[in-house]
């Protein structure tokens, strides 16, 4: 079964067809990045002026690439939140209109749920569930529990900044180019991790949830304290508080539930020290772990059409009608918009 995915709930234009929900037939993603540098972040006007723009030229891209017919297609798939409302409303209808066009079903896929389930689109490893799923991108870091394809329970996510947001705001204020979080990476294998002990916060915390602001406000003052602190060390110890908290509360979800496996997505889960500290605690707890490449672990449309298979298989369709929900949460389990 082909299904066609689109996704341009931000900066990306992507399409993608999947078949069956693990065999990536094509997968286009253009990124925006180059546009959004120079104010520093997403212009929301900007973005879905380009995915006006570039939506047409993707899809078209991503049918040639895989192989197959528009006439091939077995369903269309969108994301239609969370995300930029101005962004979401290109994709969502174009993908309407082929599905319509067509004649076959149409999915409204959420971009989480996405998320949540992409490491298993390469592993394919969908009998080691239940699983704890970390979602860190710059706009989410969402702790799930996933019971099967379709369940899964929010156990905690950040009260505040996002892991990605809090890594774009500190390479800022290093005077570092957008987005931070590769530039902080990299900088960070040149510096002294133990520097600069930066907070910790809600590490010792109970429960599950995530706080990255006090650390951001922590880089400020130490900047003011100490202007011509060493860039490296700055980055490398700010980096290592973040992995820190993301490590241990995954871990500690992980042995709480008892679960067979962990997995990570996002753009902050292709961060070069996260996935050594992970991969070492995981093996340590006797844990697999599942990690996506890092074209799936940044936006893009293989993990909207994958998701929507198994959605489809469910008997899931969507309604002409349905709308963008640009701050739509992640449901607590399977629930696509009729
Ligand atoms: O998943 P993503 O592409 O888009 C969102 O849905 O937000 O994530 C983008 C975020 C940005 O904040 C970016 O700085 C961060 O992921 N990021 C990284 C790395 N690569 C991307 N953060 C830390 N280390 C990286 N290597
Ligand atoms: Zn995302």
């Amino acid at each position: 079964m082909n299904i066609l995915g689109v996704e341009t709930s931000c900066d990306e234009t992507s399409a993608a067809v999947v078949s069956d929900g693990v065999e990536i037939l094509s997968n286009v993603v253009s990124s925006q990045i180059d546009l959004h540098r120079p104010y520093g972040g997403v212009v929301p006007e900007l973005a879905s002026r380009r995915h006006l723009e570039l939506i047409q030229p993707v899809i078209r891209e991503a049918i040639e690439l895989s192989g197959c017919a528009f006439t091939e297609l077995d369903a269309v798939a969108a994301t239609y939140g969370p995300g930029l409302a101005s962004s979401l409303l290109i994709g969502l209808n174009v993908a309407k209109g082929i599905a319509f066009r067509l004649g076959k079903p149409f999915l409204a896929i959420n971009h989480l749920e996405a998320h949540l389930y992409s490491p298993l689109l390469v592993s394919r490893r969908f009998d080691m569930l239940p699983m704890i799923s970390l979602i860190v991108s710059g706009g989410h870091t969402i702790l799930a529990l996933v019971t099967e394809v379709g369940r899964h329970q929010v156990l905690g996510q950040t009260l505040d900044d996002a892991a990605g947001e809090a890594f774009d705001k500190v390479a800022k204020l290093l005077g570092l180019r957008y987005p931070g979080g590769p530039e902080v990476d990299r900088l960070a294998r040149q510096g002294d991790r133990a520097a600069i002990a930066f907070p910790r916060a809600m590490l010792d915390d109970a429960g599950y949830n995530f706080s990255f602001s006090g650390l951001k406000t922590s880089v400020l003052y130490y900047l003011k304290k100490h202007p011509n602190a060493n860039v490296a060390d700055v980055c490398a110890s700010f980096q290592e508080a973040v992995v820190d908290v993301l490590v241990a509360k995954t871990i500690r979800a992980a042995r709480e539930k008892a679960v067979r496996a962990v997995s990570a997505s996002g753009g902050v889960s292709i961060n070069s020290r996260f996935r050594e500290g992970l991969a070492a605690e995981c093996q340590r707890h006797n844990l697999p772990l599942y990690l996506a490449p890092a074209s799936l672990c940044t936006d893009n449309a293989a993990m909207i059409a994958a998701v929507a298979f198994h959605k489809f298989l469910g008997g899931a369709r969507s309604d002409w009608n349905l709308d963008v929900a640009p701050s739509i949460g992640l449901p607590p389990s399977d629930s696509t918009p009729g």
